[in-house]
């Protein structure tokens, strides 16, 4: 048994840890697309919302804004100056991820959202 566990165990690792990493980076991809592309546009560029990229507004909103401002934009529905959004911007904290109805995002959901929408510039 610990012979087995011995031998298997740098094989999982070498199959799990990748695979772990690979979900954490893709994660704020995945809520975008769940929770905002349908609003914003698949790359950010826009729709019903605002763009949220830099080569459209000429503005980069995600990467600006501090994680403070970020957070709070998502949770409570106010921007950076603490005006309320207009609808149909939902307030996350209250309607909650896809994934999690009504329940508030984690930071950590709203921390790999805030750096996905760096990559998309
Ligand atoms: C149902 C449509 C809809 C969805 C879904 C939506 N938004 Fe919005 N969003 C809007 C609208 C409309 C505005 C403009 C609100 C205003 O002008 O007050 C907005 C504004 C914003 C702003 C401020 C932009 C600016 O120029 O001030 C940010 C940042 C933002 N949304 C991020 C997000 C993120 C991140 C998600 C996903 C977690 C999301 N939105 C989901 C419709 C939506």
């Amino acid at each position: 048994m610990n012979q087995f566990i011995l031998r298997t165990l740098p094989l999982l690792l070498a199959l799990t840890v990748p695979a772990l990493a690979a979900s954490n980076s893709s994660g704020g991809a995945a809520i975008y697309q769940a929770n905002c592309a349908a609003c914003h546009g698949a790359k950010e560029q826009g729709g019903i919302g605002p763009a949220l990229n830099n080569e459209v507004s000429g503005k980069d909103l995600a990467a600006q804004w501090s994680y403070a401002v970020f957070s709070r934009a998502l949770l409570k529905g106010l921007d950076d100056h603490g005006r309320a959004f207009k609808a149909p911007m939902p307030i996350f904290g209250k309607v909650g991820f896809a994934s999690a109805p009504h329940k508030a995002p984690t930071p950590a959901q709203m921390k790999a959202l805030q750096a996905y929408l760096k990559t998309l510039k």
